[in-house]
This record gives C-alpha cells, structure tokens and sequence, in this order.
C-alpha cells in the first residue's frame, strides 16, 4: 500500500466528530452552515434532475456554466477569463487542487505551503511527488513577511499553494501581502494554485482580490472557486478552476483521467445561482456576519479571547493569553466531554511545529445552535485555569 496514505493517522476532524456524537454535543467543530441553501437554487437542480440531462456532460463542464463563471468573475473581480479556454468546472475544489497538483509538480519540485492550512493539501502535494516547504503563520494576525517568503522559496520551487481566504484562520490577505507573494512567484518561475473557495464568504465591507488579477500573475495562476461555499450547499461539490489556456491544457488532462465530468444538473442549477442580483451575495454575507457577531459577542462575555474573524465560517480563540495548563487538543477534548461542545484545536492544521494555543468554532449556524453553545461554554474557562 502506498505509505503517504497508509500511514496518515485518524483525523482530530474524525476523533472531535465521534465525541461529539458520543456526548451529544452541540457540533461547532464540521464546517457547514445549518441553512438549507437558496431554495431558487435547489429547485433548478430538483427541475435539473427530473427534466434535464443527466447523461455525461461535456469533460471542461456545461458551456452555460462556464461562461456564468467567466460574468461572475468578470462582475464581481474584474477579471476577463475566456470560458472556452480559461474556464473548467470540477467534482469540488478538492478535486481541481488534487488534479492541479498532479498536473503542475513533478516528482523532486518543491511546493509552498502556508501552515494552518486545509488538511488535505499535504497527503496531496506529498502523492503528487512534491516538497513540501512550509511557510508558518502564527496568531493573533496570521500574516508572512518578506523574510519567511525567503526561506521557503528555493530555485526548486514549482508550485505555492495558497489559501485565502484562510481556513481555518479566517484572515482575508490585503493587497500588499499579494503583492509580496506575486513578487516571490515571478521571481522564481512559480505557479501559484490559489485556493478561493471562501472569496465570497468575506465581512466587515471587505472586497476579495484574486492574486490572479495582480500584475504579473495572469499567466502563473491557478484559480479555485466551490459553488459549495457560495451557496452554502457544502455538499454539491461543484469546483471552478481558472487559468490560462497554456497551464488549463494541462489541468484539463488530469481532470480528464479523475473524475472526467461533474452532475450536470448541479452544474445546470449553481450556472444559474451564479447569475443571481448582488442582493443574494449581501444577504449571504450579511446573514453570516451576524452570526459570527452574535458567537464572538457571546465568547467575549465569557472572557474568551477572540481573533479577528475577516472571513469563512470560522472563528478562533487564542488561548495563550490565559495561562490555560492545556493544550488545543486537550482543551477540545475537555470542551466536548464536559460542555458538550465541539470545536477543532487549530494545531491540526499544521505539519510541523505547530501553535497550539487556538481553537476553531464554525458560526454558520442557526441563533438557537449558536446561543446552546455559548451557555454550555460558560465556566469552561474557569475550571482551566
Ligand atoms: C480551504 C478549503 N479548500 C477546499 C475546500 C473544499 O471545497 P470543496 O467542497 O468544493 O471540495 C474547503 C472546504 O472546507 C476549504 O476550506
């Protein structure tokens, strides 16, 4: 069996899913929102079902699909992508990374990797025969500089993949930050697998900006968009990719040999979401930032220390300042078992040195889930310390 995966160990997402279940806890831990998702958007995939097609459709993805990516980007980023050549729908953004990663790296090129990151980055990058060369970002602001750039990026570097918005920190990088990373990737020749699914899952007025758009990256770029967080039908799996017809060429064989194609009467359903008034993208945003207002006004009457939360459906604790004689994974363990609450320790999000002071509570929840939580969290500090 191949060791990269044989010897992955449980996940803390699956240990932390068991307990919950085990304790009947209120699950903060699982990424997905309580909502039902767009009925409008339902429906068409319902219609897709029983009067469409729903035999294989073409490998690249529906043409009405791809070009409602192509206006949607256009519209709300600015960018001019041709759906005929620049556009390719997938089984997920997990599986544009995997294909991605396949398509880019050849066995010995080094990848760069920003550490807390999605857990299926690394197992992905390593089967692919990459490097992995982490660049660690720490609390309370998440950000890297000019000289941790430097010592992750070797004239090795193939591919850096980056997430923003970031899960699970939730930070949404300001320009300048893109800026230094463009700088780093036209230096060394490398392409950049931007990972995006959380571009509109973004508060506080803020506007995503795809490092795809930054001069100098058009051509070095690969987009990934999810239908899944936009419509918040994490379950759809319905990914975008973009790039430039000379990288998407490739990407297209992989994809070719992975899945081939996706349902077509979801991609026929979130085709037309994609088209829907601006209204439903400031609903969704309004309706989630309320929410996390609502969690972190409830944490920070606890006397938790909360981090910013820019975007996603995250928000963390520090614990450090509190002088807490546990750690992330424990102070979850004990969360879910005594309080009946799952979180996840953000520790699980790293490859090596991990911090281990921050834990991890999805707010994309419903008032009366959010509010059982909070009551069960008072006193869990006290008895810590
Ligand atoms: C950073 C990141 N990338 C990718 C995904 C997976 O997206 P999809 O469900 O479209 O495969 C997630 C889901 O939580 C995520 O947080």
């Amino acid at each position: 069996m191949n060791c990269i995966f044989a010897e992955l160990p449980v996940s803390v997402f699956e240990v932390m899913s068991r307990l919950a279940r085990e304790h009947a806890a209120v699950n903060l831990g699982q990424g997905f929102p309580d909502d039902a998702g767009p009925e409008d958007v339902r429906r068409k995939a319902a219609e897709a079902v029983i009067d469409g097609w729903n035999q294989y459709p073409p490998m690249m993805g529906l043409p009405e699909l791809r070009h409602a990516v192509a206006e949607h980007y256009r519209h709300w980023q600015g960018l001019a992508l041709d759906p005929e050549q620049e556009v390719m729908i997938t089984s997920g953004a997990t599986e544009a990374i995997s294909g991605a990663l396949l398509a880019l790296i050849e066995p010995g090129d080094e990848v760069v990797l920003f550490q807390p990151m999605y857990d299926a980055y690394v197992p992905l990058v390593r089967r692919a025969g990459g490097v992995p060369k982490y660049v660690r970002l720490q609390p309370p602001h998440w950000r890297f500089t000019e000289e941790m750039l430097s010592e992750a990026f070797t004239p090795l570097t193939k591919v850096v993949l980056f997430n923003n918005p970031l899960n699970p920190s939730g930070t949404v990088y300001a320009q300048e930050d893109l800026e230094l990373l463009a700088r780093f990737c036209e230096r060394s020749g490398a392409i950049a697998v931007c990972d995006e699914v959380w571009e509109h899952v973004i508060f506080d007025g803020r506007h995503h900006v795809p490092l795809i758009g930054m001069p100098g990256m058009r051509e070095r770029c690969v987009k990934i968009g999810s239908a899944g967080k936009i419509f918040s039908l994490t379950g759809w799996k319905v990914g975008f990719v973009c790039a430039a017809p000379s990288i998407m060429r490739v990407l297209a064989k992989a994809h070719q040999f992975i899945t081939f194609t996706t349902p077509p009467n979801l991609q026929a359903a979130v085709a037309y979401g994609l088209t829907k008034a601006d209204d439903y993208f400031a609903d969704m945003r309004r309706d989630l930032q309320r929410s996390r207002d609502r969690f972190v006004n409830g944490l920070r009457a606890l006397q938790f220390p909360v981090l910013d939360a820019q975007g996603t459906y995250f928000v963390n604790v520090d614990l450090a300042p509190l002088g807490l004689n546990e750690d992330d994974e424990s102070f979850c363990k004990r969360l879910v078992v005594e309080h009946k609450v799952a979180a996840i320790p953000v520790s699980a999000f790293y490859a090596d040195d991990p911090v281990r002071s921050v834990v991890r509570f999805c707010f994309a929840k419903r008032d009366s889930t959010l509010d059982a939580a909070l009551d069960r969290l008072s006193g869990a500090l006290r008895r810590a310390a």
